[in-house]
């Protein structure tokens, strides 16, 4: 045996272990319908907690998140998502069937969902030099995201339904919640229990869109080049 292979760290996870991992990934749903029954504050702590570890560009840890549970503050939150939601339909009027199936779309859960989260990002925590942010500000944004992401799939293996919602103004969304205004709203995000967990993205079964081959957005040495393995498997 090598040195090198010597100093390899033996696997510290199961193989059931990591086949839940995948399963969680591919079973994680975008859920926009949402039963009445209340989440439990130790849950919603875990699934913070597990969005708290995520990555962030300089250990940054730009993220906020504001739990709402408030009718009134909901409401006024929907009302913001339904303003964009119809601003957002005109984008399409080139084509007015395309409008109409947007229209036709249920794009969030915010009033039916038990829980509300407003995940923020906020650009100037640790000050104007965080490590590895220079390059690229939105690293912030990225790192918050990642935070969701986290969430996302706890709450999937805890049996809790997560829709992320996106359409609003940002001014919207501070004004309601007394965000100052640097501190960025990029997620609403509505939690609670579901009827059922979908196979497959909503989008795709109301025929919206659809998921791209793997094969061909990966590339290999050089962009556009498939990555030989499956350009083989595809006899291309
Ligand atoms: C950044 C981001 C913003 C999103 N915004 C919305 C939204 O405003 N409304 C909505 O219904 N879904 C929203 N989604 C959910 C996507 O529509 C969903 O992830 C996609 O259709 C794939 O479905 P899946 O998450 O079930 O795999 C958003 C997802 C992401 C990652």
């Amino acid at each position: 045996m090598s040195d090198q292979a010597a100093a390899r760290p033996g696997p510290d996870f199961t193989a059931a272990e990591r086949d839940a991992v995948y399963k969680a990934i591919y079973r994680r749903r975008d859920i926009r319908v949402f039963l009445p029954d209340p989440v439990d504050d130790a849950l919603l702590w875990r699934l913070l907690d597990a969005a708290h570890h995520a990555g962030s560009v300089g250990f940054m840890q730009p993220w906020n998140f504001l739990v709402v549970r408030d009718g009134a503050v909901k409401a006024a939150l929907k009302a913001a998502v339904d303003r964009e939601r119809r601003a957002t339909a005109c984008v399409f009027e080139a084509d007015p069937a395309r409008a109409e199936k947007f229209l036709s779309l249920k794009v969030e859960g915010i009033v039916e969902a038990p829980v509300l989260i407003c995940v923020t990002s906020d650009p100037t925590r640790e000050g104007p030099h965080v490590l590895g942010r220079n390059s690229d500000a939105a690293t912030d944004l990225y790192s918050t995201a990642c935070a969701i992401q986290n969430l996302w799939l706890a709450a999937r293996v805890e049996g809790v339904a997560v829709g992320w919602v996106s359409i609003f103004r940002k001014g919207d969304v501070q004004e309601i919640l007394g965000i100052p205004p640097h501190v960025n709203p990029i997620a609403l995000l509505c939690i609670g229990y579901t009827p059922s967990f979908p196979a497959q993205p909503v989008l795709e079964t109301v025929g919206w869109g659809r998921r791209y081959p793997l094969e061909r957005l990966v590339y290999a040495e050089r962009w556009g080049a498939r990555w030989r393995e499956h350009s083989a498997a595809e006899g291309g």
